[in-house]
């Protein structure tokens, strides 16, 4: 499958878990920050660099791409890293964005298996067209 769309919150609620929601770390910006460095780890390509803003001495809000929550300090609601030639698999700490409502990594060279996103309840687009999933 080499195009591949998917904007189909009603899936995705068959994949919740609801038995696993955790609001103790509701305004702490390492967790979401942690989660990305996790998927940078795994990307094996990035052209353009596109993640090199992407460090410990950028602040989480301005990495490019991330969207932080206006209400929630240092909680990530949007990755749109769309077109950027990225290769490498999509980690399962994608899954951990606990707030996350947009996912954006359509037209990229991504391979291997979509892991499981458990803990996005709040996840309303992806977009994962045109990668190597
Ligand atoms: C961290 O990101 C900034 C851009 O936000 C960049 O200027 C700097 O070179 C980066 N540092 C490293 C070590 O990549
Ligand atoms: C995390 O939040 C603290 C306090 O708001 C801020 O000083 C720091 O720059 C943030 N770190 C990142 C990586 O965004
Ligand atoms: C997600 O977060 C949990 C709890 O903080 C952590 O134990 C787990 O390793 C994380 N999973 C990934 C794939 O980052
Ligand atoms: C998904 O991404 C592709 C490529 O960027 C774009 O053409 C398409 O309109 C997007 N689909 C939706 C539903 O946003």
């Amino acid at each position: 499958m080499t195009l591949m769309k998917l904007v189909m919150p009603t899936l995705l609620l068959l994949l919740l878990n609801s038995s696993q929601t955790n609001c103790s770390q509701l305004y702490d910006n390492t967790t979401d920050m942690l989660s990305l460095l996790d998927f940078k780890e795994a990307v094996t390509n990035d052209p353009k660099g596109s993640l090199s803003s992407w460090n410990r001495t950028t602040p989480l809000c301005r990495w490019k791409g991330v969207k932080c929550s206006p209400t929630r300090p240092g909680r990530v609601v949007a990755l749109d890293l769309s077109g950027q030639s990225l290769a490498g698999v999509i980690t399962s700490s994608l899954g951990n964005l606990t707030f996350l409502e947009k996912l954006d990594l359509s037209t990229n060279q991504f391979s291997g298996l979509l892991p499981p996103l458990n803990h996005l309840h709040m996840l309303q687009v992806l977009n994962l067209s045109t990668n190597s999933l």
